[in-house]
């Protein structure tokens, strides 16, 4: 995110997402000293280290900020956030997965290199992650707390994936029901455990957890409602991903069940619920408030 933009809206967006420059260059360095084959760690590096906005660490950081913790008190786990995220759109992209040639505006890691590669790359991403949680944060009862709600969500997202790729015969799901139960694992869970790690790593109560879990499930859920409203509204160019994928492929999504309007009612309704969950946590939340009204509007 940021880029070369001017203006004051852009001075205030690089501010708030200034965080995504420290998460990379923290990543490469773990990823320097892990002793990995030399092509499964250029690999690796192609998926972590390219043009993704970096939300998800972004918003570790911001949550823990927002109760009171520093930036740096929480890298570690904003950077295994990223890897679990960047392992997820590798698999996604495969071709017995979504078949997809574009990310990050460049070939899909296995258009890149193979599928073989691709699918190691994204396992070991996985295991890296982990590495780096319980090696790097202190004390242990913490990087065990945070291990534990990263495996949590890592389970949960793969349980969406297969909610969305291949889903059973569920008589008892209405469509809307099925469509939510989809995005809050495949897509809400990572960011709702963005935001509690944030919130574990500056040590925060349970009042001020809770909110940041509510805030955390309702731009979670909001942030697919986003790209499957952007895959019918925005070409390939501007995405750096195949736009028009999603009805092609057969995907429950918003727009396909609701329509365009409805589904952007709903991203309103989200936005809303987002701020509300962040109501008692004063200033130090406003960073957080800036980036749920971005990723309401974003445009890829
Ligand atoms: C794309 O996520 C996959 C979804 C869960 C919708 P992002 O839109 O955050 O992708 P990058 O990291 O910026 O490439
Ligand atoms: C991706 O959902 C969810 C995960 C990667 C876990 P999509 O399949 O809609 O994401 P894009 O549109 O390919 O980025
Ligand atoms: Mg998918
Ligand atoms: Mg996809
Ligand atoms: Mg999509």
């Amino acid at each position: 995110m940021g880029g070369t933009a001017t203006g004051p809206r852009h001075a205030q967006l690089d501010d708030l997402t200034q965080p995504a420059g420290w998460v990379e260059a923290y990543m490469a360095r773990f990823l320097e000293q892990r002793p990995l084959p030399r092509n499964l760690r250029e690999a690796v590096r192609y998926a972590l280290l390219g043009a993704g906005k970096r939300l998800r660490p972004i918003l570790v950081i911001r949550s823990c900020e927002a109760v009171g913790g520093s930036a740096e008190d929480a890298l570690a786990p904003a950077a295994a956030m990223e890897m679990i995220h960047c392992f997820s759109l590798v698999h996604d992209d495969l071709p017995a997965m979504d078949d997809d040639d574009l990310r990050r505006g460049r070939p899909t890691l296995h258009r890149h290199t193979s599928e073989a590669m691709a699918i190691l790359a994204g396992d070991v991403m996985m295991g890296l992650a982990f590495e780096l949680v319980s090696s790097r944060l202190h004390p242990p009862e913490l990087a065990q707390r945070v291990c534990s709600e990263l495996a949590a969500a890592t389970n949960d997202m793969i349980a969406g994936q297969v909610y969305d790729t291949l889903p059973e015969h569920e008589g008892s799901l209405e469509p809307l029901e099925q469509l939510q139960r989809i995005h809050k694992h495949k897509t809400g869970a990572l960011i709702r455990c963005s935001c509690r790690m944030g919130a574990m790593c500056a040590g925060a109560d349970q009042r001020q957890l809770e909110a940041l879990t509510r805030y955390g499930e309702a731009v979670g859920l909001m942030f697919q409602v986003v790209d499957d409203l952007l895959d019918v509204t925005q070409t390939t160019e501007n995405l750096g991903k195949a736009a028009n994928k999603d009805a092609d492929k057969g995907k429950l999504t918003y727009p396909g069940l609701l329509g365009v309007e409805a589904s952007r009612s709903e991203v309103l309704r989200l936005q809303a619920q987002a701020h509300q969950a962040l109501r008692d946590l004063g200033d130090r939340a406003d960073p957080l408030r800036q980036l749920c009204d971005f990723m309401a509007v974003r445009e890829r």
